[in-house]
């Protein structure tokens, strides 16, 4: 039973093919990172351009190296939000054209549901299981979302939100401040490599504190004492010396990182880092003991960082707790083909109607 996954959500242009929601016979990911790395965040105009430009030799790619016709596939899965409108519409327009063409049907799937869906396929890819009810923590440049996920039967699941950011998502978060340091987009890959040269407990940062739902997240509160500690320190020199590096070399090395970046910034680095993974691994945990659950998946572009995944396999989170590799940790449309899997099963196919919807909740 093979399905092809098409993801557009955001700013890669992804194609994959899933047989059976359990292994993956080729995965093609699209990147825009060269385009909207000089402005440090996705600009949308030109996210739904390269999309375009994109769309067409993805797929066919991602066909291909499956081994397979159009006319060997089952179903066309694709995302139909939440994310940027212009994007979603050139994935959604193409999987039309295609179960239009080859008589297949359509299925619109939740691209937060996507993401959770990438821990139980690498579980399945490795002849793995997961224990269910399971607490399902999203968290990627777009959404920060905790979920409590059942499973009534095989391929039945259910979805519970229970706290989700109220400001920046925690990529967001590590965009922003990347963005504030001089450290290019995206900032969660960098920040990840240079914390492991500063002093997590170096800065102290208050954990937000807000009104209402206690599992609910802050990070906006985060961003601002990086940016006060910024400018306390008079931090201008150093921030446009690495903004020069990187328009000399879009990828600077990590040595080349190294030296422009002095200790006390490398310290507020791995602070941030450290407070951001401390949220999260205080709200999964509060979670999981408030809901009863058995098991922890993290997903979503975060959880590659590996403060955070030291810190989630660690003794902070009792509970078994599984992750994507990071190929499927960030946006990719085998999560997508995989989700659409239990809908296929169940008959649950889309109308040519389907609409995207930039908010679509889960
Ligand atoms: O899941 P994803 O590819 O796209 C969205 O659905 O948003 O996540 C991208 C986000 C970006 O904010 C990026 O900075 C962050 O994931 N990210 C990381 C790491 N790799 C990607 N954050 C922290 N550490 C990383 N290693
Ligand atoms: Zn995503």
């Amino acid at each position: 039973m093979n399905l092809l996954g098409i993801e557009t959500s955001c700013d890669e242009t992804a194609a994959a093919v899933v047989a059976s929601g359990a292994r993956v016979l080729s995965n093609v990911v699209a990147s825009q990172f060269d385009v909207h790395g000089r402005y440090g965040g996705v600009v949308p105009e030109l996210a739904s351009r390269e999309h375009l430009r994109a769309i067409v030799p993805v797929v066919r790619q991602a066909v291909e190296e499956a081994g397979l016709g159009y006319r060997d596939l089952a179903g066309v899965a694709v995302t139909c939000g939440p994310g940027l409108v212009g994007s979603l519409l050139v994935g959604m327009c193409y999987g039309k054209a295609l179960s239009i063409s080859f008589g297949l049907p359509l299925i619109g799937v939740n691209h937060i549901e996507g993401h959770i869906h990438s821990v139980l396929l690498e579980q399945k890819q490795q002849g793995g299981t997961i224990e269910f009810p399971s607490l399902a923590l999203v968290a990627s440049g777009g959404h920060t979302h905790l979920f409590q996920v059942t499973s009534a039967g095989p391929e039945v699941y259910d979805y519970r939100l229970l706290g989700r950011t109220r400001d920046d998502a925690a990529g967001e978060a590590f965009d922003k401040v990347a963005k504030l340091l001089g450290l290019g987009y995206p900032g969660g890959p960098v920040i990840d490599r240079l914390a492991l040269y500063g002093n997590p407990r170096g800065v102290r940062f208050s954990p937000a504190r807000m009104k209402g739902n206690p599992l609910d997240f802050s990070f906006s509160g985060l961003k601002t004492a990086v940016l006060r500690l910024v400018q306390a320190a008079g931090m201008e020199a150093e921030i446009a010396r690495r903004k020069e590096l990187l328009r000399a070399a879009p990828r600077p090395t990590l040595e080349q990182w190294l030296e422009a970046t002095p200790r006390a910034t490398l310290d507020l680095i791995a602070s941030f880092q450290h407070a951001v993974i401390g949220e999260l691994v205080r709200h999964a945990v509060a979670a999981a003991d408030g809901t009863g659950v058995r098991s922890v998946i993290v997903s979503g572009g975060v959880a590659c960082n590996t403060a955070l995944r030291a810190s989630f396999s660690g003794e902070a989170v009792p509970y078994p707790v599984y992750f994507p590799a990071p190929k499927l940790s960030t946006d990719n449309a085998a999560m997508i083909a995989a989700a659409a899997y239990p809908k296929f099963l169940a008959g649950r196919f889309a109308e040519l109607s389907l609409a995207a919807d930039a908010s679509l909740s889960l």
